[in-house]
């Protein structure tokens, strides 16, 4: 009988990395634009990111956060149990990418990151964008989206300019621990 997860361990052997925590300079580095696609090299980092992502419960995951200099995002999720109330995200890999706000209007939500473990806050973000940029083969990604969707890829985009959520924080009275800004606990924690 076949074992569950044979098909998947046979695919590649994907190595859950360490992600980088607030502090460590190589988050705040500018990231470099990826140059070739479809090289063993960068499937080899998606398969990476993606079970390093999954491993932490995550919505999304940028290259810096594992120490990986390059324009390289992935996010996606059906539920997500650190964002309950979030709607779905498709599973998205998007390579160099360039946003534009397509409304000058901003929304607030809370938001939490990998790489700031324990904590939320309350960030601003463009509530309608639209994105572009490249997929592992090198084909083109070019969508417009709002809600989490928007906030999601703002986010992990922020990550490859060396921006982490808190600086990007309005209201530091919205800004604080998961534990004791919901403490019935509707929130997952995050690490
Ligand atoms: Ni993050």
């Amino acid at each position: 009988m076949e074992e569950p997860g044979l098909t998947l361990s046979l695919r590649k052997n994907a190595v859950i990395h360490e992600i980088l925590q607030m502090g460590d300079p190589r988050l705040l580095r500018i990231a470099k634009p990826v140059t070739r696609f479809d090289t063993p090299e960068l499937h080899q980092l998606i398969t990476d990111m993606m079970e390093t992502m999954h491993a932490a419960n995550g919505a999304g995951l940028a290259a810096p956060q594992i120490g990986v200099d390059l324009r390289v995002v992935i996010f996606g999720f059906e539920r997500n149990p650190r964002y309950p109330q979030a709607e779905a995200v498709p599973t998205t890999i998007l390579i160099n990418p360039t946003l534009f706000a397509l409304e000058s209007d901003m929304q607030e939500d809370w938001e939490g990151c990998l790489s700031v473990p324990g904590l939320r806050g309350i960030v601003p973000r463009f509530k309608k964008i639209r994105y572009s940029g490249f997929d592992p083969f090198g084909a083109s990604i070019d969508r417009t989206v709002e809600g989490f969707h928007a906030r999601v890829v703002q986010h992990e985009c922020d990550h490859l300019e060396g921006m982490l959520y808190p600086m990007r924080i309005k209201d530091f009275s919205r800004f604080g621990f998961t534990r004791a800004l919901f403490p019935d606990g509707a929130l997952a924690e995050d690490a």
